[in-house]
């Protein structure tokens, strides 16, 4: 056991307890982040007068070495500390003797902790923002290259309308995009300094927070020393957004299972990206997707775990707080794997265009626009509804598609259709008509990518 405090206890602490409340198995991680706020700590401490510019030097040496040997593989976190901070004051104490002492002047482990958690998590941030950006590249090329392949768009997964994959793909650009942003907003609200809230009630030392909070890199100190070392609010956005993320991959990758069926055939998996099986040898399996989908419930987990902790935690820290770390570690940890497999595999993935054109054309995708045909003729919209649903019965019962019937079969149903009927329902009419805003028209759709592409060039 080694533990920072212990002067005012008479008996050891017992050791399932020490195990219990220890934290260096998972807060580890933080070793870096724990050694740059302490160097940003000790250069202000100098910079005030509190500690001399000696022992300035030899501590800041001192934390460097530590840093750089873990990095090196020369120096083993030992399990014996109790948290990562207790680790790093004693290996510093040990190595430089009594300046290594005076490191946590002026400090609290609840200010370093709320510190470590903070920089841990706008570096990883920035990391996730940076695979959602390669995961929209990805999409992007896609939309790119399939502005002219037609495929069923649907509604209760029954084919609905004919739309093409770019379009398709767009909605799942709409989406990253606004995951994008949220990094973003959640990075700007987030980038507050707590160093130097003390334990809950700032310090009698002149600390200079400003000066501290700038050397790393912060928009200023957190304003409310209570709220300073309690606040945990960046983390659970984090972990909010990074559920949506999942939503929007699993929703994904339930739809790549669907393409990738023996009765869809719409895409085909790369090798590299699907798996076999151990008895059935036809086999290959979307298991990526699949593990995409089930691993988001973890991920909602993590948010659901760190709400319930924060939910009664009294003002300011509570030894609650420190569950903070594993459900958030392994939730970015899930979303970065998933993210960047994810885009692995769209880089890859073969679309079967002749399967999904073909599919459009059966089910009657087009029977909206017979419908809005009539409307053109001066048919109100609800008799032609009418007539149109007497068209689709007729063929369901021969067997054939609205563009197999002839003129003399139209017109039994209806005088009102002429020879022009088959334009208005062909499926190149049915897509490339729809030319509003954010619609799958080529001409609309092209427009859009053009913006997504602009999107890209400043993000
Ligand atoms: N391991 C603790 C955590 O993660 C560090 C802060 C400990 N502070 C304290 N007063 N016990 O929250």
């Amino acid at each position: 056991m080694a533990q920072l405090w212990g002067g005012r206890f008479t008996k050891e602490t017992d050791q399932l307890v020490y195990n219990f409340n220890a934290s260096i198995s998972f807060d580890k991680r933080l070793y870096a982040q724990d050694i740059r706020g302490s160097i940003a700590h000790v250069m202000m401490l100098a910079k005030q007068g509190i500690l001399t510019d000696a022992d300035k030097e030899k501590i800041v040496e001192g934390l460097e070495g530590i840093l750089d040997d873990i990095e090196k593989g020369r120096l083993e976190i030992s399990d014996k500390y109790e948290d990562i901070h207790s680790f790093v004051e004693a290996v510093l104490t040990e190595r430089i003797g009594e300046p290594g002492k005076k490191l946590h002047t002026g400090r609290s482990r609840n200010d370093q902790v709320a510190l470590d958690m903070k920089l841990y998590t706008r570096d990883e941030v920035h990391l996730i923002d940076n695979l959602l950006k390669e995961l929209l590249f990805a999409i992007l090329n896609i939309m790119e290259e399939h502005t002219e392949t037609i495929m069923p768009g649907f509604t209760h997964l029954q084919k609905a309308q004919p739309i093409t994959l770019a379009h398709h793909m767009g909605a799942y650009f709409e989406m990253f995009k606004r995951d994008h942003e949220r990094m973003h907003d959640i990075y700007r609200r987030m980038n507050t300094c707590p160093l130097g809230s003390g334990a809950l009630a700032g310090t009698t030392y002149p600390l200079d927070r400003d000066y501290t909070a700038k050397l790393l890199g912060f928009d200023g100190p957190t304003l409310n020393s209570m709220d300073g070392v309690s606040d945990r609010d960046y983390l659970i956005e984090l972990l909010a957004a990074l559920a949506t993320v999942m939503m929007h991959l699993s929703r994904f990758s339930e739809e790549i299972i669907i393409w990738n069926s023996n009765e869809y055939q719409f895409v085909e998996l790369d090798d590299a990206y699907s798996t076999g099986s151990s008895i059935m040898p036809q086999k290959k399996n979307p298991d990526i997707a699949e593990l995409v989908r089930g691993k988001t419930g973890r991920v909602y987990g993590a948010l659901m775990s760190l709400l319930t902790s924060m939910k009664g935690i009294p003002l300011a820290y509570n030894k609650d707080m420190q569950e903070d770390k594993e459900p958030a570690f392994d939730a970015i940890d899930t979303a970065k794997g998933c993210i960047s497999l994810f885009t692995g595999m769209l880089r890859t993935i073969r679309f079967n265009k002749d399967r999904m054109e073909a599919s459009a054309r059966h089910g009657f995708t087009n029977a909206t626009d017979a419908a809005d045909y009539l409307v053109g003729k001066g048919v109100p919209f609800r008799d032609a509804h009418g007539i149109v649903g007497q068209l689709v019965l007729y063929c369901i019962d021969k067997g054939i598609a609205l563009d197999d019937m002839t003129l003399e079969e139209y017109r039994e149903i209806s005088p009102v259709f002429q020879e022009d009927i088959y334009d208005a329902i062909s499926i190149d009419t049915c897509v490339n008509k729809r030319v509003t805003t954010g619609a799958p028209g080529k001409k609309a759709m092209e427009e859009v990518i053009g913006i997504y592409k602009k999107y890209m060039r400043e993000y």
